[in-house]
């Protein structure tokens, strides 16, 4: 593991966040298999969070992998595990993943950590992947989180109204730093720090890795002043946007 914080962080957010309903994840995984635009046999998940997505994406494929940093978490992937997914309890970056597979996703969460260890994240990718084989990744787009610099909500008011998050951005660094704390216990704030890409940037970093971006997909926005979300955005005003990568 490279990043101290992440492990602490996302048990905590897994805590304070009501469970998502199962059709959000049928819906992802549509889009996700539009997006790889061929049949995909054998599937691996980094960042499986409690297996929702895995579950979805499991209907879809013959068999998949997935990897997940928090204890808690990857528990709760194998109890979600409809049979054919092999769960890995573990960090990313350590864990022994000899297979190859037909396509690889990291859905919201890439840029823990140094840009040396995105690069690292990116060459293992590469050699997870067949060789015809893609995968999706999600980016943060820096032009999008300059904009949510200081703002406050509660990310989950109907079932956790005590729990707050603040969003600041490093503007030199490009990092998102998201802080969480229950409403009185600001000295117990948790903060998860991203860094932020743009297209150009990762375009770069995927070459130096030995991939190439071969789509962008760009996703919703977030309009902080009246607090609304749109589900569609530009690529340079996107919270995030998915890119599709091959070996070159
Ligand atoms: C922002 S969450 C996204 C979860 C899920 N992919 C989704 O879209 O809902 C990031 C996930 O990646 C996991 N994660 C972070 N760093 C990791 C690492 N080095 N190895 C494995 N999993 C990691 C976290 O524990 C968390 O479950």
């Amino acid at each position: 593991m490279k990043s101290k914080w992440a492990d602490e962080f996302y048990k905590m957010q897994y805590g304070n966040m009501s469970a998502v309903d199962a059709s959000y994840y049928e819906v992802q995984a549509d889009e996700i298999m539009e997006q790889i635009g061929k049949p995909v046999d054998s599937l691996l998940e980094l960042g499986a969070w409690d297996g929702s997505l895995a579950k979805a994406m499991s209907k879809k494929v013959s068999h998949m992998t997935t990897v997940e940093l928090v204890k808690e978490m990857a528990e709760a992937v194998k109890e979600n595990n409809p049979g054919n997914i092999e769960v890995i309890h573990g960090s990313f970056y350590d864990v022994q993943i000899t297979d190859t597979f037909d396509a690889v996703i990291y859905i919201e969460g890439f840029g823990v950590g140094t840009d040396a260890d995105q690069l690292e994240l990116l060459r293992k990718i590469g050699q997870w992947l067949d060789n015809e084989g893609c995968a999706l990744i999600d980016n943060y787009q820096p032009e999008h989180w300059k904009k949510a610099d200081d703002i406050e909500m509660r990310p989950d008011p109907s079932n956790n109204p005590d729990v707050i998050r603040r969003y600041s951005y490093n503007f030199e660094e490009n990092i998102i730093m998201d802080t969480w704390w229950k409403k009185g216990h600001e000295k117990l704030a948790q903060t998860q720090y991203l860094k932020c890409y743009t297209p150009e940037e990762i375009d770069k970093m995927c070459r130096q890795a030995g991939l190439r971006v071969t789509v962008y997909f760009p996703g919703g926005a977030m309009d902080y002043e009246n607090m609304r979300y749109f589900e569609h955005a530009s690529l340079k005003e996107c919270m995030s946007y998915r890119i599709k990568i091959m070996n070159l």
